[in-house]
């Protein structure tokens, strides 16, 4: 049985005293909730006030992105060492904006999910289509070869390292990010499954245990229908996330 995961996306939203009220609000409705795992991805200048507000709690923090170096003359990056250091145990890697706005490939989010890896970061593998990837009919092929290309650079010691931390995927169709259209349990369901399917090509024992969550317009009222799927295994919240009564909401159903 894998147990649920909850991840806040908080994308370039908050400030201190915003995410002081929302942290605390966050910690305190899902203290009692012990059968499924909470994060908040929060932009990098609050990871230090995030390992502040929620160390010792159940609600753990993680990074955005990241770089796939460890130091250096990159200006405005951020090594994994660095995310470690303050705290974090999760990280983003190759979600929609990063690859569509800041120009990020299949590359780097492979560069990077080795080098979280190695960091001991739990890397959440962000993978969807577009809509015009959607109505050519080329939702596999795009989420296939997202995949394929980060799990290609692994060899068997970082697959198996990579699992021992616990991987996640999370699909996430871009036309269902920020729209307010969320994919339906159905079609999520079909994409989950093809993704599980996917890593079980590799390792049947691993596909039975990744976690694969989905992204997109995902609020309280759908997070019932979707967690019910037997391949969605919970959600990477943007929008709703930042919304104090959304997002507990969103965990205590996942719980
Ligand atoms: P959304 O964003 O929930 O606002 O659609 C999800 C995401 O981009 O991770």
């Amino acid at each position: 049985m894998r147990r649920k995961l909850v991840v806040g996306n908080w994308k370039m939203h908050g400030d201190i005293q915003s995410n002081q009220t929302l942290l605390e609000g966050i910690t305190n409705g899902v203290r009692e909730l012990s059968n499924a795992d909470y994060v908040v991805c929060v932009p990098n200048p609050y990871l230090f006030q995030a390992r502040e507000l929620l160390k010792n709690t159940n609600v753990a923090w993680g990074g955005q992105n990241v770089n796939q170096h460890e130091q250096g003359a990159f200006t405005g990056a951020v090594a994994p060492h660095m995310l470690t250091d303050l705290g974090c145990t999760y990280v983003l890697l190759g979600h929609s904006e990063r690859r569509s706005l800041f120009y990020e490939t299949n590359l780097t989010a492979s560069a990077r999910f080795e080098a979280a890896i190695k960091a001991g970061l739990t890397p959440i593998l962000c993978v969807g289509e577009t809509q015009a990837e959607r109505d050519a009919g080329l939702t596999e092929v795009i989420v296939a070869s997202q995949m394929d290309a980060v799990m290609a650079t692994l060899d068997e010691h970082e697959f198996a390292l990579a699992m021992r931390l616990n991987m996640v995927f999370a699909y996430e169709p871009v036309w269902a990010i920020g729209s307010g259209k969320t994919a339906s349990p159905d079609h999520a369901q079909t994409v989950h499954h093809f993704i599980r399917n996917r890593i079980a090509k590799r390792n049947a024992e691993a596909a039975t245990k990744v976690r694969i969550i989905y992204g997109g317009s995902l609020k309280a009222k759908n997070a019932e229908d979707m967690f019910a799927m037997t391949d969605i295994d919970g959600g990477l919240v943007g929008g709703a996330s930042l919304l104090l009564d959304e997002f507990v909401s969103i965990c205590k159903v996942a719980n």
